[in-house]
């Protein structure tokens, strides 16, 4: 709706309801487009032609807002904006119309097909996400015990370590961490009234261990705290904790939602009133927007509009990338389980795997009946003894077509030595707590043709 430039003498009380006009035609426009198919809501997401005609000359893509900040009519509307009564971008740290359709999109995509109403904040990095997510619930409270987290710890190498050396050295919380994370009971041996909240990844990296949503969700709501999961190596194309009785869901977009590789991108997902033993009634009934308005605002985790829009454009094809990626890690994984070089494999696709039962009820691909595993794998090359890797470097070096990185997610293949990179600062105990051997070997497939995967792990099989 082109709004004519009246607004030049709005006072405040127009300005008033000026922004409730705006937040009533987006819920309406919420309405609408949370009905539709998942492709169309990631390639559309709340960017429709009248948003399109009325603030961007009609183009079909979504803008890069690259101005830091956002100019205002009058003194009425400033400060109505800066109360937060209406609708403001008002300063990129704060918020920004680019990146706002990508928050409106994930938001829209981590809830699909429920009735749950969701916010998203998105964030420069997915380790910005978390600690986002996170630390609110580790605030003062002198009515409580002193804070406990529970996580477990077959978890990405960074997110160890802000977990171990950030909150729990430099901050004094004690962690707790979960060895099994498929075992309820050891769960349950880890929580009491000191624990603030519970934390999974699902499925982990690189060991792609998972855990039984819905069963670790109900004991987080036993307790009074929140069930915080990290979805990065599923996706809400295959995954979506927060249907199962998740409170909030982090994603570090930067992997499979912007597979091209040209983004570094966190967002936070939270569904409205979340359980919590700490915090105001704001931060619980709609904690994504709370986070957004005041700690993301003081803290400064916000992400370019260009990486946004970056990492929206990927979005558009999550779904179709994720099926094709999918299918060629079960057809690696199978050929792998077979190789005589390969002591195991891990996928949650495979039947031999511990998990394979719990994938089943957790990952199918969006729009289908179908169960999909996701893009990544993780193997042991058979050595001699189990400390040792010299089997697994002659074969990472010989690959040929294969990167050699720490990354993951893309749509190129990328192999990764788990012990000696991602998850080599958390030390040895670190490594043992988490699973992770000498010999471990990361494989996080691309959209190639998967015949030239294996060929060229043959290859480099035969060099060993
Ligand atoms: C599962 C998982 N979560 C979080 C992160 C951190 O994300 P970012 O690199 O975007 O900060 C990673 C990075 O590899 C990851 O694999």
């Amino acid at each position: 709706m082109k709004e004519d430039f009246k607004q030049w003498s709005f006072n405040r009380k127009q300005w008033l309801e000026y922004g409730k006009r705006q937040m009533e035609e987006r819920a309406r426009k919420i309405e609408v487009v949370r009905k539709k198919k998942f492709d169309t809501i990631a390639t559309h997401g709340l960017y429709d032609a009248d948003t399109s005609h009325t603030y961007n000359s009609a183009s079909i893509i979504e803008p890069i807002y690259m101005s830091t900040a956002q100019a205002y009519y009058n003194s009425a509307e400033m400060e109505a904006a800066l109360a937060y009564e209406i609708p403001t971008w008002c300063y990129t740290r704060i918020a920004n119309p680019s990146n706002y359709f990508l928050e409106e999109t994930m938001a829209l995509l981590e809830t699909y097909q429920t009735d749950l109403e969701a916010s998203c904040v998105i964030t420069a990095s997915g380790m910005a996400a978390i600690r986002a997510a996170t630390e609110p619930f580790l605030q003062k409270d002198d009515s409580l015990p002193p804070p406990n987290f529970v996580a477990s710890a077959k978890v990405y190498g960074g997110t160890f370590q802000q977990f171990s050396l950030r909150r729990g050295v430099e901050q004094g919380i004690e962690v707790r961490w979960i060895k099994n994370p498929l075992d309820l009971n050891e769960w349950k041996s880890k929580v009491d009234e000191g624990t603030r909240f519970l934390y999974g990844e699902f499925p982990s990296n690189p060991q792609v261990s998972i855990f039984d949503i819905a069963e670790v969700a109900t004991l987080a709501h036993q307790n009074g705290v929140p069930l915080i999961v990290d979805a990065t190596c599923a996706s809400p194309a295959l995954t979506r904790p927060l249907q199962f009785g998740a409170d909030i869901v982090v994603q570090s977009a930067t992997k499979v939602i912007c597979s091209s590789g040209f983004s570094i991108a966190g967002t936070l997902t939270a569904r409205k009133n979340i359980a919590s033993k700490v915090g105001s009634e704001e931060m619980k009934s709609d904690f994504a927007m709370w986070v957004k308005l005041w700690p993301y605002r003081d803290n400064g985790p916000a992400l370019s509009p260009m990486n946004a829009i970056l990492a929206l454009n990927d979005l558009r094809y999550l779904r179709m990338r994720m099926a094709h990626m999918s299918r060629s890690a079960l057809t690696v994984a199978k050929y792998l389980e077979d190789h005589p070089k390969v002591s195991a494999a891990h996928y949650p696709g495979l039947v031999s795997y511990e998990g394979h039962a719990v994938a089943n009820k957790y990952m199918t691909l969006a729009d289908t009946d179908e169960n999909m595993y996701g893009f990544m794998l993780a193997f042991e090359v058979a050595e001699k003894t189990p400390d040792s890797s010299v089997n697994a470097r002659k074969f990472y070096d010989a690959l040929d077509m294969i990167w050699r990185a720490t990354d993951l997610g893309r749509v190129k293949t990328v192999a990764t030595l788990n012990a000696i990179s991602t998850h080599s600062q958390q030390g040895e105990e670190g490594r043992d707590l988490a699973d992770i051997k000498p010999s471990t070997c990361r494989l996080a497939l691309g959209i190639e043709d998967v015949a030239d995967v294996i060929a060229d792990l043959d290859q480099a099989f035969k060099k060993i």
